[in-house]
């Protein structure tokens, strides 16, 4: 059972299929933030197209951010829903989902405010949105820097890690949810033809 499973129909309340969009939402921008930021380091250095790259990646990182507050506020609604009806039942499965999910919640915040500390320690006024210049969070500090590029190359690939980790565990749901989809098209198809 996961962290969201405890009633009889978490999954059809339409805070939960909310949450599940964003959740492939987030996880589309994730896949443009690895695969952009592991392409725009090796990049020629100082280069329009690198910046162009390296600004992209800021945005989109900065967007992540936005959207996990709002991912937040879902949750909280979905939770509301559930555990008001019933609190759930403190399984070692329920417990083991609960920790993964909370180490990914926990990432999702670490690596961009890790970049954030990487672009303003390095230079004030570094990260745009989208052409908007966004404030800066922490101070800039040359001393720094070095420490802030280590701790966002090692989060981000912890964050991978555990992504990996979820999509395993996760890979049974998935599993169904596509066989349910292909039987449901084969369904209307056969209908058609009688
Ligand atoms: C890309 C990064 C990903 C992150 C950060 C992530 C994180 C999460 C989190 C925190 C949840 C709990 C629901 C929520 O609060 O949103 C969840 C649910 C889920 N994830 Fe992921 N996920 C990612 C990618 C994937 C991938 C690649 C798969 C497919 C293998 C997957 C399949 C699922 C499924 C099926 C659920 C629903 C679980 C349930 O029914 O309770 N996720 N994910
Ligand atoms: C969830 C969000 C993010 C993910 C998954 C992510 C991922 C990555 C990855 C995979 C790299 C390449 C690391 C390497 O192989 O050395 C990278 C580099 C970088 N990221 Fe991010 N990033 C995120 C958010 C941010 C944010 C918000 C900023 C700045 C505001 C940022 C700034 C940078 C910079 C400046 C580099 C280049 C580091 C260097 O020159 O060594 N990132 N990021």
């Amino acid at each position: 059972m996961s962290t969201l499973e405890t009633v009889a129909k978490p999954r059809k309340t339409s805070a939960f299929k909310q949450l599940m969009s964003m959740h492939w939402l987030m996880a589309g921008c994730y896949l443009v933030l690895f695969t952009g930021g592991t392409l725009m380091i090796n990049l020629p250095e100082d280069t329009p197209v690198q910046d162009a790259f390296y600004n992209f990646h800021k945005s989109m990182g900065a967007l992540t951010m936005g959207l996990l507050t709002w991912r937040i506020f879902i949750l909280l609604q979905v939770w509301w829903r559930k555990y008001t009806r019933r609190l759930p039942t403190l399984t070692n499965e329920w417990m083991k989902k609960f920790a993964l999910h909370t180490v990914l919640y926990l990432l999702m915040l670490a690596v961009p405010l890790s970049g954030f500390f990487l672009s303003n320690s390095y230079q004030s006024g570094n990260v745009p949105f989208f052409g908007i210049t966004l404030p800066d969070i922490f101070p800039e500090n040359q001393a720094v820097v070095e420490l802030a590029r280590n701790l966002h190359f090692w989060l981000t690939y912890t964050f991978l890690a555990f992504i990996a980790l979820h999509g395993i565990d996760q890979w049974k749901v998935v599993r169904a949810t596509w066989r349910r989809i292909v039987s449901a098209i084969r369904g209307k198809s056969v209908s058609r033809g009688g």
